[in-house]
């Protein structure tokens, strides 16, 4: 019988992006718990610090550099400390991002337009770009992008945010076709609705109230069930698993 790999994540070096709090920090949690050593990667220092805290006060192993994904040399940095710091890059979890504004396409102002790009789309690019460098070298590794249930459809008042999470499955399917050979795959994380800062900014939503008819499971989602997600994407389980998105959404997606 052909031996199976395992969910383990000891000896491989991950980096996770928006990583200071939500669905980032659960899955630096979940890959440090699995053996991993994490970077943690994030603008916010004070949440980033607490991840690794966290992390350590487990028994963990993590370390975390400020990065604003927006910028190509913070970016460049942060792959280079993580070489430094636990010497190699076998993993990647491309997840910060900037909530949706909420506003019609025609009261939303360029920049807030270019913000998003910015951050939702240009920043997962920009951390692929200096990622795969160092994966081509190590032969291999595993990137999750995320994008969002607004990455599949569209919704009343997400035309940035739609944009730009259609983008991450798209250049996710690029670089998945483009780097199979060289053993790198390159998977999507599509979450639902996730009980994080980010869900909660959103004004008038009741999290504890899901219609069935939307959330076929008629709940919000907890950050550790998407990371749970992003950590077997991530490990040798998923050794033949690349260019897929994963609905990780209650059902949302299936209505
Ligand atoms: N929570 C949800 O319901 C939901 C649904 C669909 C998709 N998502 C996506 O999941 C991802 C994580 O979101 P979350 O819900 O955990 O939110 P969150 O607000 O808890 O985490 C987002 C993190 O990204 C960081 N960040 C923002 N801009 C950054 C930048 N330029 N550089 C580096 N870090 C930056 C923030 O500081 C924050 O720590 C996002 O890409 C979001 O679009 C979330």
């Amino acid at each position: 019988m052909t031996e199976v790999p395992r969910t383990d994540m000891r000896g491989k070096v991950i980096v996770c992006t928006g990583a200071a709090s939500g669905i980032g920090r659960s899955t630096a949690e979940i890959a440090a718990q699995r053996g991993a050593a994490v970077v943690v990667a994030d603008l916010n220092e004070a949440g980033g610090k607490e991840t690794v805290n966290g992390i350590e006060a487990a028994g963990g192993a993590a370390s975390f550099i400020r990065t604003d994904v927006t910028q190509e040399e913070d970016v460049r940095r942060m792959v280079e400390h993580t070489v430094e710091t636990f010497g190699g890059l076998h993993g990647a979890f491309n997840n910060a991002g900037l909530p949706p504004t909420s506003k019609p396409l025609h009261k939303l102002e360029l920049a807030e337009w270019q913000r998003s790009i910015e951050i939702n789309l240009t920043g997962v690019f920009l951390c692929m770009k200096y990622e795969i460098e160092v994966m081509l070298e190590g032969g291999g590794g595993s990137i999750v992008n995320t994008s969002s249930a607004a990455g599949l459809r569209g919704n009343i008042g997400f035309t940035e945010y739609i944009a730009a999470k259609h983008g991450v499955i798209g250049i996710t399917r690029a670089a998945a076709v483009e780097y199979g050979p060289e053993k790198i795959r390159v998977n999507t994380l599509v979450p639902g609705a996730v009980r994080t800062p980010m869900l909660q900014a959103g004004a008038d939503l009741d999290l504890n109230v899901f219609s069935r008819e939307k959330y076929p499971l008629a709940r919000i989602g907890e950050p550790s069930e998407l990371g749970e997600a992003v950590a077997w994407l991530l490990s040798d389980a998923a050794s033949y698993v690349t260019g897929v998105y994963l609905p990780v959404d209650g059902g949302t997606t299936a209505t």
